[in-house]
């Protein structure tokens, strides 16, 4: 006889499903700390994804669209930074390498939302090809000043920041691909 030890067992299964946190709030962590063994900082990870509030009860799906999407506000933000810079500018050759960068930027925009709509139609793949793309963006806007020599870019820190952004997003879709 040994019914009353199943029933032992199924309801010492139950609470150790109650007493583990929600499988939904795991997937953050768990992803990024895939994601951390790979070339994406476990930390970084967990705290770019984590400025969106639903991130921290948010599934692998709705994770992939939270970094697209970050990855296009970014993308605006850098624009408006390369045009201020400009406006500021009185140099005539940073002056056009920015504009060079605000129109890098303005044209990843198009690509960005149909990264974004890949994503949420769980073509993760197709999110992370144009994701791929877009990446040559803070490069491209960065090698304009390297054309003249002695000349820093004004905005590489920005362009670094969407760099990182944007290989995040890729890697968080690479991983949903999976
Ligand atoms: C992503 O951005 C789109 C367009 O702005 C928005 O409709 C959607 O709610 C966002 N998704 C998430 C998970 O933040
Ligand atoms: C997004 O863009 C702004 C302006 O370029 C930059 O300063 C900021 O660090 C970026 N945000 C994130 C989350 O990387
Ligand atoms: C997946 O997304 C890519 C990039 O947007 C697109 O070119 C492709 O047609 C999409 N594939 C499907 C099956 O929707
Ligand atoms: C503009 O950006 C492109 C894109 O990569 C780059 O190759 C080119 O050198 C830049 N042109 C100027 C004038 O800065």
């Amino acid at each position: 006889m040994n019914k009353p030890y199943s029933l032992l067992a199924i309801l010492s299964l139950l609470l150790l499903l109650a007493c583990r946190p929600s499988i939904a709030g795991e997937t953050l962590y768990s992803l990024c700390n895939f994601l951390g063994g790979d070339y994406v900082d476990y930390n970084y990870c967990v705290s770019t994804l984590s400025t969106n509030p639903a991130a921290s009860t948010a599934d692998g799906h709705t994770l992939a669209v939270i970094s697209v999407n970050l990855t296009t506000t970014n993308a605006t933000a850098v624009k408006s930074r390369a045009d201020s810079l400009f406006l500021s500018s009185t140099d005539a050759f940073i002056r056009s390498s920015l504009l060079n960068c605000s129109s890098l930027y303005a044209a990843a925009t198009p690509d960005l939302h149909s990264s974004a709509t890949a994503a949420a139609a769980k073509n993760y793949s197709g999110a992370a090809a144009v994701l791929a793309d877009v990446l040559r963006v803070p490069a491209g806007c960065d090698q304009g000043f390297q054309k003249k020599e002695g000349v820093a870019s004004p905005i590489r820190k920005e362009n670094n920041a969407f760099s990182d952004l944007a290989t995040l997003a890729k890697a968080v879709n690479n991983y949903m691909a999976q």
